[in-house]
C-alpha cells in the first residue's frame, strides 16, 4: 500500500514538473536564448535566491556577483515573475540612463501602474515626460525650496526633542518626519491633527499596495491601496477647488501648479489647447508620484545615515566638528540659517557615501521601447532590462574596500556614472535638493545636541523595493 502511494506521488511529481517544463519552454522568449544565464525553476525562476539574498546584509550584491562571475556583465534570469536581463557597468549605465531618448521606458509593476495612474511622470516618456519634469523643476529647485526651510528646521528640532531620553525606532521616526515635510510642502498640511492622520493612514495603505499581489478584490492590500488612493484624490480635489475659488491661499507646491500650470476648472470637459497645462487628473497623479517616489527613499537614506554614523565613530566625530562650527558661528538660538545649510561640505560627502554603501534602489528597472544592442547583445523591444546599481557602487576599482563606510572617497571627483545614488540622465531624481535639504537639517540638530546607541546589532534588510534596515534601527537617545 505504502509503495503504491509512493509510486503515485512520484508519478504526480514527474507530471507536474513536465507541465512546468513545457510551460517554461512555451513562455521563454526564443530570442533570449543567446543571452547567457539561467532561468531557474519553471514559473518561479530564480525568485527564491533573489528574495533571500535581497534581505541579507550584502543585499542582491551576492546574487549578482555569483552570476556575473559565471556569465559576465550581462545575464538573463527569471525573477519576480519577469524574464529579465540584468546588466552592470558604466557602459550599460550610459546606454540605459543617458542613451537615446525613447529607447527605454520605466518598468513599473502592474500594481504601481494602477495606483499611480496613466499620466504619472513614471509612466510617461519622450516629450510628455520632459514637459512634466519642466513643471516640477522650479518648485523643487534650491531657490524654490527656500520657503519650506523654516518648517523643516523647526520640525527637526521638535522631533528630536521628543527622542531625548527614549528608545526610538529610527525608521518609523524618519518616516513620520519625511511625510510631514512633504505633506506641508505639497499642500500646507499641518504637522499634526486630523488631516495629517488621514493623509498618513491613506499614504501607508498606498505604499503597501505596491509590493502586493495584483488582485483587486476586497480584503487584499492592492484593493485597500486603490481605495486609499481614491480617498487621497478626494482630499486633493477639495483643496484644489478651494484654491481655484480663492477660498484659501498658500505658498505651496499645489498652489504653484494650480495657479501657473493647470487648465481652468480642471480641463476635463474642455480642451483649451494649451499643451503646457495640466488637467486635474495629471496634477493628482503627479503629486501622488512625488509622494511615493520621495517618501520611502528619503526615510531609508536618513535611517541608513544615522546607522552608519553609529557604526563609524571617527566619521561621526568629523561630522560633528563641521556642525559644531556652524553652531558656534551663529549668534543665538538653535535654528539653522539658509546660508549655513547650503555650506556643509563634509555632510554632503556623508550623504553620498550613505547612498553608495546602502544603495537604496539596488537596480533601475527599464523596458526596451525598441530593439537595441548593448555590450554586443541584441535586446528586443518589450524585454525587461535592469541596471544592477549595487555592483556599480561596489566596484573595487572605483571604490577600494567597498564595504567600508568612508565619505573621503568623495574628496575627489569620480568618473561619470560610477555613482548613481540619485540616478543619472533623463530620469535622474528631481527630488535631490529636497532630500539633501531634509537630511542635512535633521542631521545638524541630531549631532549638535544628542548621542545615541543602537539596541541591537542586526544587519538584515527588509525585502521591499527600497532597501531599509529590517529591525528599523532601534536606538536609545541622550542629550550631549
Ligand atoms: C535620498 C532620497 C532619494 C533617493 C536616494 C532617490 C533616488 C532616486 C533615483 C536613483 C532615481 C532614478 C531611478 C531610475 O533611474 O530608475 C529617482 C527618481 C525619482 N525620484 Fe528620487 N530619490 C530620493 C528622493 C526623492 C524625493 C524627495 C522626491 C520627490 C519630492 C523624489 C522623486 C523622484 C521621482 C519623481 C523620480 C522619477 C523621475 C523620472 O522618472 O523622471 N525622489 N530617485
Amino acid at each position: 500500500m505504502e509503495l503504491s502511494i509512493l509510486l503515485i506521488m512520484v508519478l504526480l511529481s514527474i507530471l507536474v514538473l513536465s507541465v512546468f517544463f513545457v510551460l517554461q519552454l512555451w513562455y521563454t522568449p526564443k530570442s533570449m536564448e543567446v543571452i547567457p544565464g539561467s532561468l531557474g525553476w519553471p514559473i518561479i525562476g530564480e525568485s527564491l535566491p533573489f528574495i533571500s539574498e535581497f534581505s541579507s546584509p550584502s543585499g542582491i550584491y551576492s546574487f549578482m556577483n555569483k552570476r556575473q562571475q559565471r556569465y559576465g556583465k550581462v545575464f538573463k534570469t527569471l525573477v519576480l515573475g519577469r524574464f529579465t536581463v540584468f546588466m552592470t557597468g558604466r557602459e550599460a549605465s550610459k546606454s540605459l540612463l543617458t542613451g537615446k531618448d525613447g529607447m527605454v521606458s520605466l518598468n513599473l509593476f502592474y500594481t504601481g501602474q494602477q495606483v499611480l495612474g496613466p499620466t504619472s511622470l513614471l509612466q510617461t516618456t519622450g516629450e510628455a515626460h520632459k514637459r512634466l519634469r519642466r513643471l516640477i523643476a522650479e518648485p523643487l529647485s534650491i531657490e524654490g525650496l527656500k520657503k519650506y526651510f523654516h518648517f523643516i528646521d523647526t520640525l527637526s528640532i521638535e522631533t528630536l526633542e521628543q527622542w531625548s531620553g527614549r528608545t526610538v525606532f529610527v525608521l518609523e521616526e524618519a518616516s513620520t518626519f519625511t511625510l510631514k515635510v512633504i505633506g506641508n510642502m505639497i499642500m500646507s498640511l499641518e504637522p499634526s491633527g486630523e488631516e495629517q492622520e488621514k493623509f498618513r493612514a491613506n499614504f501607508k495603505l498606498i505604499s503597501s499596495s505596491f509590493a502586493s499581489l495584483p488582485f483587486k478584490i476586497p480584503g487584499t492590500a492592492f484593493y485597500r491601496g486603490i481605495k486609499a488612493r481614491d480617498r487621497m484624490y478626494s482630499m486633493l480635489d477639495s483643496t484644489i477647488s478651494k484654491r481655484r475659488n480663492g477660498d484659501e491661499f498658500r505658498q505651496d507646491f499645489l498652489e504653484s501648479l494650480v495657479m501657473k500650470h493647470s487648465k481652468a476648472r480642471g480641463g476635463e470637459e474642455q480642451d483649451d489647447g494649451d499643451e503646457d497645462k495640466l488637467t486635474d487628473q495629471q496634477l493628482k497623479d503627479n503629486i501622488l508620484t512625488l509622494l511615493v517616489a520621495g517618501h520611502d527613499t528619503t526615510t531609508a537614506a536618513l535611517t541608513w545615515l544615522i546607522k552608519f554614523l553609529g557604526e563609524n565613530p571617527p566619521v561621526l566625530e568629523r561630522l560633528r566638528e563641521e556642525h559644531k562650527q556652524i553652531q558656534a558661528n551663529r549668534n543665538y538660538g538653535p535654528n539653522l540659517t539658509w546660508s549655513a545649510v547650503n555650506n556643509m561640505p563634509y555632510t554632503a560627502k556623508v550623504i553620498s557615501e550613505t547612498l553608495r554603501r546602502a544603495t537604496i534602489l539596488p537596480w533601475f528597472s527599464r523596458k526596451a521601447a525598441q530593439d537595441f544592442e548593448i555590450d554586443g547583445y541584441k535586446i528586443k523591444k518589450g524585454w525587461s532590462v535592469n541596471l544592477d546599481v549595487v555592483s556599480i557602487h561596489h566596484d573595487s576599482e572605483v571604490f577600494p574596500n567597498p564595504e567600508q563606510f568612508d565619505p573621503s572617497r568623495f574628496d575627489v571627483p569620480l568618473k561619470p556614472l560610477s555613482f548613481l545614488g540619485f540616478g543619472s540622465g533623463q530620469r535622474m531624481c528631481p527630488g535631490i535638493n529636497l532630500a539633501k535639504l531634509e537630511i542635512s537639517i535633521f542631521i545638524h540638530h541630531l549631532v549638535c545636541r544628542y548621542n545615541w546607541r543602537p539596541l541591537e546589532k542586526d544587519d538584515a534588510v527588509q525585502p521591499t523595493l527600497v532597501r531599509m534596515p529590517k529591525n528599523k534601527y532601534p536606538i536609545v537617545v541622550e542629550p550631549l
